[in-house]
């Protein structure tokens, strides 16, 4: 089939990989030129395990193309995948205008039937109002159809979620539109769940929200955990045991961060808001994901008492590991909070360097985690790097000044690291 994806981002790239992979032709289209070009040239604009030889391959395979053009996009493809960033506003609602932008541009050069497909991340009803905006756009008598198929990839494993999903969610409101995405996605032999339009917008938003507070929830008794010295590993394990509550998720540590959760929580709430309800719970659980960061400064104060001048060392600054993505990243905000009680810091991490040099160009950064301990006066772990859980102990500790670790993602056997001579907290565990 021949699919048009507009949007190179993480969702519209790694979707283009995978169709081209399963046979399509893929059209790419983006209105950075800089990217396309980055692109045609077979460099990715972002890290993705797997992504760069994908599409690669797919290029040399004449299956991928690369093109400013929304115009060549919709002379080519049948279907045609909107996959445009859809940002959080200062209110939380998201800012659609690329959206709009987008289905207008697709509109105006239609010449036959299109199925147009929505896989950003959007609030209920953003269907209802591309198809309205396509109505009144293209040029009469050419008929369309709009879809809604959210996304659910994983950044860092997002080619193997792609490639192999729990399940494929097509919100349709015609038989020619399922069939289309039935064919299409046949090929990954995944179970397709076909709903209404906007029951299928409202998965999207529902899932990540239930995931988020699933975070939260076991952050929040985490904390429990510390007040009445219990540990949180084994509370996690006993409840998760319930087939009604599954193990996944269930990981306390430093919080969410990403692209996803912090502007889905906000986006669902702001959407529930405009609808009349009041989502409290989901303002709860951006709350506890908040406050979860300050605990971790907390936790460094309460080891250092003064924090000012003192050399504090941060190991993991992507808001996951495998990523270079620092979007709304737990490490940022702790990094902030320490640097304004004059904290000096060095960091590392082994893919988001580069970004976050852009964010705070005046702390050290440093070649390895090493490094980064050596004559500190305290360690904060803000992401699970497999790296970090792997060092050599006894070197960490003649390195540093004094061997405090304070570890926000758990990575820490708690009695082995006490037993190598450091002073240790993590979350939620004795
Ligand atoms: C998420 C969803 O999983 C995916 O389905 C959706 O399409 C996009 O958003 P992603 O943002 O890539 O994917 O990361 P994910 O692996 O889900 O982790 C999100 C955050 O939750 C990370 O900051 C991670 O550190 C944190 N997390 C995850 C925990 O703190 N504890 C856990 O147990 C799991």
């Amino acid at each position: 089939m021949k699919i048009g994806i507009i949007g190179c981002g993480h969702v519209g790239l790694v979707t283009a990989a995978c169709f081209a992979q399963k046979g399509n032709s893929v059209f790419c289209v983006d209105n950075d030129e800089q990217r396309i070009n980055m692109l045609r040239a077979g460099r990715m604009p972002f890290y993705e395990p797997g992504l760069e030889d994908m599409i690669l391959t797919n290029i040399r395979n004449r299956r991928i193309v690369f093109s400013t053009r929304i115009k060549d996009a919709v002379n080519t493809c049948e279907a045609l995948f909107i996959s445009v960033s859809t940002p959080s506003m200062p209110s939380g609602a998201l800012d659609l205008s690329a959206v709009e932008h987008v289905s207008r541009e697709i509109a105006v050069n239609m010449r036959s039937y299109k199925l147009i497909v929505e896989k950003s991340t959007v609030p209920v009803r953003t269907c209802d109002k591309v198809h309205q905006t396509i109505k009144k756009y293209v040029p009469r008598g050419v008929s369309f159809d709009v879809a809604s198929n959210p996304e659910f990839l994983r950044e860092g494993s997002a080619i193997y979620d792609s490639m192999n999903p729990d399940r494929i969610v097509i919100g349709v409101s015609s038989k020619r539109a399922e069939n289309i995405l039935k064919r299409l996605y046949k090929p990954f032999k995944a179970r397709i769940i076909t709903t209404d339009i906007k029951s299928a917008e409202l998965i999207k938003h529902a899932s990540n929200s239930f995931l988020a507070m699933k975070i939260s929830f076991i952050n929040a008794v985490a904390n429990v955990c510390e007040l009445a010295d219990a540990n949180i590993d084994e509370v996690a394990y006993g409840i998760g045991m319930d087939n009604r509550i599954g193990h996944a998720f269930l990981k306390a540590g430093t919080g969410y961060g990403g692209s996803c959760f912090p502007k889905d929580v906000s986006g669902f709430i702001a959407i529930a808001d405009s609808l009349g309800y009041n989502f409290g719970i989901l303002k709860e659980v951006q709350k506890t994901n908040l406050l979860q960061r300050q605990y971790m400064v907390r936790k460094i104060e309460s080891e250092l008492w003064i924090v000012s001048n003192k050399t504090i060392g941060i190991l993991g600054l992507a808001f996951k590991p495998d990523t270079d993505d620092i979007r709304e990243a737990p490490a940022l905000d702790v990094i902030k909070m320490l640097l304004e009680k004059g904290a000096k810091i060095k960091a590392y991490d082994p893919k988001a360097m580069e970004n976050v040099k852009k964010v705070f160009p005046d702390i050290t950064y440093c070649k390895n985690a090493y490094e980064t301990a050596d004559k500190a006066d305290c360690v904060a772990v803000l992401t699970e790097w497999k790296e970090f859980a792997g060092m050599n102990l006894k070197k960490l500790k003649n390195i540093m000044s004094h061997p405090t670790i304070i570890d926000g993602r758990n990575i820490f056997d708690p009695a082995k690291i006490r037993k190598a001579g450091f002073t240790y907290h993590s979350v939620g565990r004795p």
